[in-house]
């Protein structure tokens, strides 16, 4: 995992402080966002939330969807728990470690902020991953920070100071996901925070079962 802890970003692996942060920056209405323009889970999907971190996500998923989520980060999940109890199920792993989810049980799956932190080959990982998991006709959604035509020096400035250490560019991202997909679906995003930020949506369709792991859940 590629992710810079030192200084003022240790700061950020108390829950409280990276989504107080996330609020002030503005990415709690981004993410409403997310889920109503690209996730769009049908009513009774299973969704399943790669790199959940506190499953801030669930707040804007409908009630009728069923929410699993894993991180990485103990202290994460042990504040989507407190705060979620049980309207989701939450568990503390790595997308290398991750209990193989085959049987394309979800119809969706996010990896929010997540693609960034990986290097390329743990990118691919997540990406086989949820190809595994998800039904014929279900979909991975992503966001990461991205360096389009529209990254401001300012921008690049912020960019280059977050915790992941493999921003990419938009075709970067979706070369990647695009071993374990045959239909990647790129949306650039500008101005969608409150600070000069540019980053890019992938919606990764026609999950491929070439790569589906042999050893079930
Ligand atoms: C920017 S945060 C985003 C959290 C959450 N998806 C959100 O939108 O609020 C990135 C998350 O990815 C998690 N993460 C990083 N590397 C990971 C890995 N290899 N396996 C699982 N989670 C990982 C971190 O612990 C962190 O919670």
């Amino acid at each position: 995992m590629s992710q810079r802890t030192s200084g003022l970003r240790r700061v950020l692996s108390s829950a409280a402080v990276y989504q107080g942060l996330q609020d002030l920056l503005g990415g709690r209405r981004f993410q409403h966002r997310l889920v109503a323009e690209f996730v769009r889970p049908p009513a009774g999907a299973r969704l399943l939330d790669i790199g959940c971190g506190t499953a801030a996500l669930l707040e804007h998923v409908p009630a009728s969807v069923a929410y699993h989520g894993f991180d990485l980060s103990e202290r994460y999940v042990a504040a989507a728990r407190r705060r979620w109890g049980a309207r989701g199920q939450f568990w503390q792993a790595s997308v290398a470690d991750a209990p193989r989810l085959t049987g394309g049980r979800f119809e969706r799956a996010t990896a929010i902020g997540v693609l960034h932190h990986l290097d390329d080959a743990e990118a691919v990982g997540l990406a086989r991953l949820a190809a595994a998991a998800l039904t014929d006709h279900g979909a991975l959604v992503t966001y990461d920070p991205a360096v389009t035509a529209a990254t401001s020096r300012a921008a690049r400035f912020l960019i280059d100071r977050d915790r992941g250490q493999n921003v990419r560019t938009p075709a970067g991202y979706a070369a990647l996901v695009g071993q374990a997909f045959d239909d990647v679906e790129v949306i650039e995003v500008a101005r969608h925070l409150r600070i000069p930020y540019t980053g890019c949506v992938l919606i990764a369709r026609q999950p491929r079962r070439d790569h589906t792991p042999s050893q079930p859940a």
